[in-house]
């Protein structure tokens, strides 16, 4: 099913910071056999390469140059900036600090808008971010808002890090999303919040395969 202003169709799953939203858009796109767009990727680079090229995050006409010009590539499994494999950099949680920062200059996201909707191709999108129902693809055929609770998260993000959960540095990382959080859903420009028309998935208490499978339902309803 597509929309009467886009060819193909799109799956819009917005969220917060580590609600696993990244993981269920991918495997989405998989199992339709879509392309999938990593929104956050690109605002992560946009921050690591301005922090390569000396570039302040606060810098909003040098960063949205940048942005408008970033030399990526995505490959299998693998992200390239300038033919460099930046894969784990751009997951750094500096980088992440960093992209919350850029993603806030309103001249950044009009840069990276073209950009993201240049992903659609046949026979269908999967994009996953904060924006991508609002202000990207609001003519989405599906539109998720996918969350979970903030210790959910922290503990999902720990897990993946071997942080035992409790200790100092599981409060850290929960501090850290409570920031990012805060930080998304406060800002003046595309703040992270979910759209009349979305459908909220809280996985707190729910798996990936789950999660997908809802995804997929909803997608067969429509
Ligand atoms: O999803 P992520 O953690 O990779 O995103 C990194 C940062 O980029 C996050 O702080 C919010 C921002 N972002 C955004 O503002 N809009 C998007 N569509 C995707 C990410």
């Amino acid at each position: 099913m597509s929309s009467p202003i886009s060819p193909y169709p799109v799956i819009a799953i917005d969220g917060p910071s580590a609600s696993g939203k990244g993981t269920v858009a991918a495997r989405v796109a998989d199992h339709l056999g879509w392309a999938y767009l990593d929104s956050g990727a690109l605002y992560r680079l946009t921050a690591l390469a301005a922090q390569q090229q000396d570039v302040a995050w606060d810098d909003e006409v040098s960063l949205a140059l940048l942005a408008q010009h970033l030399p990526v590539c995505f490959g299998e499994g693998c992200v390239l900036l300038a033919g460099a494999d930046v894969t784990e950099a751009i997951r750094s949680e500096a980088v992440g600090m960093g992209a919350s920062a850029v993603a806030k200059l309103p001249a950044v996201r009009t840069a990276l808008l073209q950009r993201q909707r240049d992903f659609l191709k046949a026979p269908g999108l999967v994009a996953d971010g904060r924006d991508m129902a609002s202000v990207v693809f609001p003519y989405a055929v599906l539109k998720i808002f996918l969350t979970a609770s903030a210790p959910v998260r922290a503990e999902r993000r720990a897990k993946q890090l071997g942080v035992a959960v409790g200790s100092a540095e599981y409060t850290r990382i929960l501090q850290d999303i409570e920031k990012r959080d805060e930080a998304d859903r406060n800002r003046s420009v595309a703040p992270l919040k979910p759209t009349a028309d979305a459908h909220v998935l809280d996985t707190s208490n729910l798996d990936i395969l789950h999660s997908v499978q809802k995804v997929l339902d909803w997608y067969q309803q429509i």
